[in-house]
């Protein structure tokens, strides 16, 4: 059961996450110059978009671990990174963030415990994931994909009501990719927001919306059907591609976005 989070018609109540006039330099690089976004609460929101365009520090951004320029980032009403948001909030990082010494036993168990989940958590999380047979290898004796899963079992601990899973998928063969899908699905269903961010098309699919980035702006915020309607396909890969190359008339790139926005 998801804590306080009502389940109803999404655009019927506030966002679960609000940015206004986010400027992001990291680096050299300005990655966002004035991005205005909201994501509403009990779905499923896909964030696509080349490598290097700014996902990753969406993310940080929206979890609080980002500095920002200027702008707003407001996550239930509260800002980004607030206290009271710290058990509401959870975050999959695109490197696993695990203790490689460590069973995988024994970083749910450490974990559970700093975020306060209930006893059984470990289990429950182990077995959405599928490592149940794993649980008391350690994290170096893993394989890439097994790796990253215990740190999305992580994110999964506890009941947050904001999962944010930077490339939660990668590396993982249909299979296992269309059995965490269908928790992530689960997840929305009893009323939690997820934002994920995928290079994988046949996934954006299953998300109930789409949000589509290339260097730091959002170039199409649209839904699986509207997404393959409005470019005329049913390949997602082809519609995606489109979007990208309609966007790369209207705004070239320089050479400088060429060389670390490379569209992968
Ligand atoms: N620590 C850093 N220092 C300087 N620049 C950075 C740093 N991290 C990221 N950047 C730059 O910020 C921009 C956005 O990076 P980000 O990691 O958000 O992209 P992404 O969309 O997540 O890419 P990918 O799909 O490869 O994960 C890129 O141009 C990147 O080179
Ligand atoms: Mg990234």
């Amino acid at each position: 059961m998801i804590r306080g989070v009502s389940i109803g018609d999404a655009a019927s109540v506030d966002p679960a996450v609000s940015i206004r006039g986010l400027h992001v330099r990291r680096g050299r690089h300005e990655v966002f110059s004035g991005l205005d976004l909201e994501i509403p609460r009990g779905e499923i929101t896909g964030l696509l978009g080349p490598s290097g365009c700014g996902k990753t520090t969406l993310m940080r951004a929206i979890v609080g671990v980002q500095k920002i320029s200027a702008g707003e980032v407001r996550v239930w009403g509260e800002p980004a990174g607030s206290r009271m948001l710290r058990h509401r909030v959870a975050y999959d990082t695109q490197a696993a963030s695990v203790y490689g010494d460590l069973t995988v036993r024994q970083n749910l168990a450490y974990m559970a415990r700093v975020v306060g989940a209930p006893r059984g958590d470990v289990d429950r999380v182990t077995d959405q994931v599928g490592l149940r047979d794993h649980l008391s290898q350690t994290i170096a004796s893993l394989s890439g994909g097994q790796e990253n899963r215990v740190s999305l079992a992580i994110a999964m601990l506890g009941a947050p009501e904001l999962l944010v899973l930077d490339e939660p998928t990668v590396g993982l063969d249909p299979v296992l990719r269309a059995d965490l899908w269908r928790v992530f699905r689960d997840l929305a269903d009893a009323g939690a927001t997820l934002l994920v961010s995928s290079h994988v098309m046949d996934e954006a699919l299953r998300c109930d919306r789409l949000l589509l980035m290339r260097s730091g702006r959002i170039i199409a915020d649209t839904d699986p059907e509207r997404l393959l309607t409005d470019t005329g396909t049913t390949d997602p890969d082809a519609a995606f591609l489109s979007l990208i190359e309609n966007d790369e008339e209207r705004h070239p790139p320089t050479r400088r976005a060429l060389r670390s926005d490379g569209a992968s």
